[in-house]
């Protein structure tokens, strides 16, 4: 058990172990998706292989023209690197010409000294670093590694050589796709803000419009007012009138500015059932009193779904609502029910059913329940509707890429439907 291995069989077994290690390394780079814990994990896993214990990892801030360290180890080698490095940087340069490890010891081997190598290693000596590990995504340098060396270190070992090519090879693949994550999310944001300050641009014009009839109202109520102060009669009712008006602007008001600020969703692993049977749970009381009964139908095996909470819940809401308001005060039935949808691109996705047998809506109102302001709840007091329920419900589905679907007869009743994909 002793006996020494021959040279070839420790050259192939230290070929094996890079290999495992190789195989180990990728292995954690396609698992992680987290940008710090894969830039600690790449840094570790190099810093082992080359074995040195100081050094740090930059990636590219494309839109900056400049490297950001994300990770260092070793507290003097930290303070020696500057945390930003720019893009025409001679050493940044370097590596994203010549597209290969620059090691100290080789450079400063007397025996291939030249002019080059002597500028390179000036290069690595201004960042306090003997060793740098480009990271090359079709062509293009995507990050880099600094290591700095103990005095005593040597030359690494081709094989250690090879090894750590091919692992800076796998780290790039799993930088270059989690910044390309980040691009797209950052474009998705945009696009929903951009898309949200659409819409509002319709709100605010139909806002405009709103507050016209309230505005001349309260207007002729002013000027009428100093020669009718006397007739108590026309006081008492118009100062009702007024103050209905002044309450309906300032709920226009508190609606678009709750639309207008923008909030992304906050994603959470969710059951919906949950948040469908809590909602129940809010409107149970004023169902009971007018008469209405509740049916609830919950799919037993409900995949999840990633959703914004409080968002979904003001969207379920405002539709249960909706629901009672056509129902009205002769009392009928509101049905919801979850049920699990198989989309034909095999994804699954869930639903939601909200079906009520009130008044219907026509064909022509219809195409019109979406709009921002549409409202047909004109009766002055607490229950005047805003008409921008539906609008906001419309827009909250799309932002978690699902549809919202509406059917419905007049004098029969309407169904709306929520489809929202699944975490499966
Ligand atoms: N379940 C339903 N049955 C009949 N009509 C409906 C139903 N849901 C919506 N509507 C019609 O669509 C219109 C717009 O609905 P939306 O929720 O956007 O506004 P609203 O309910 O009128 O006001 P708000 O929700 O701002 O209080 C309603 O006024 C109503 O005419
Ligand atoms: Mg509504």
């Amino acid at each position: 058990m002793t006996d020494r291995a021959s040279p070839q069989t420790a050259a192939a077994q230290l070929g094996m172990e890079s290999l495992q290690r190789l195989t180990q390394f990728a292995r954690d780079m396609g698992r992680i998706t987290n940008l710090s814990m894969i830039a600690d994990r790449i840094l570790s896993g190099l810093s082992e292989v080359a074995q040195y214990q100081q050094g740090s990892l930059y990636l590219v801030e494309r839109e900056r023209e400049r490297f950001r360290r994300l990770v260092a180890r070793g507290a003097a080698h930290e303070s020696s690197v500057p945390p930003v490095i720019s893009l025409d940087h001679p050493l940044v340069q370097e590596l994203a010409r010549h597209q290969q490890i620059l090691d100290i010891f080789m450079l400063a081997d007397g025996t291939h000294s030249n002019a080059i190598d002597d500028s390179r290693l000036h290069m690595l000596e201004s960042l306090s670093s003997s060793f740098a590990i480009p990271f090359l995504n079709r062509g293009r340098l995507v990050a880099f590694v600094l290591l700095q060396s103990k005095p005593a270190t040597n030359c690494i070992d081709p094989d250690s050589m090879e090894l750590l090519t091919a692992m800076a090879q796998s780290a790039a693949n799993a930088l270059d796709s989690i910044l390309t994550y980040e691009d797209l999310h950052q474009s998705q944001t945009l696009m929903r803000r951009t898309d949200r300050l659409r819409s509002l641009e319709i709100i605010a014009g139909g806002f405009a419009h709103e507050i016209r009839n309230p505005l001349t109202s309260i207007k002729t109520f002013i000027q009428l007012a100093p020669d009718r102060k006397d007739d108590t009669e026309f006081i008492r009712d118009f100062s009702r009138v007024v103050l209905d008006d002044v309450h309906r602007i300032e709920r226009l008001i508190q609606e678009i500015l709750d639309y207008a600020r923008y909030m992304e969703p906050k994603l959470t692993d969710e059951d919906l059932n949950d948040i469908v049977s809590s909602c129940l749970y809010f409107i149970e009381v004023k169902a009971d009193s007018r008469e209405i009964k509740i049916e609830k139908e919950l799919a037993s095996e409900l995949p999840r779904v990633m959703l914004d909470r409080q968002q979904i819940k003001q969207v379920l809401l405002n539709l249960l609502l909706n629901a009672m308001d056509a129902i009205g005060e002769q009392g009928g039935t509101l049905r919801v029910r979850t049920s699990k949808l198989m989309k034909p691109e095999d994804k699954a996705w869930v639903q939601i059913e909200i079906v009520d047998t009130g008044h219907g809506i026509s064909a022509a109102n219809l195409e019109h329940i979406f709009d921002p302001f549409f409202t047909t709840k004109h009766t002055s007091g607490e229950n005047e509707g805003t008409g921008l329920g539906l609008t906001i419900a419309h827009q909250i589905i799309r932002e978690h890429q699902g549809e919202i679907q509406v059917q419905s007869m007049e004098g029969v009743g309407t169904t709306f439907r929520i489809n929202l994909p699944s975490l499966a």
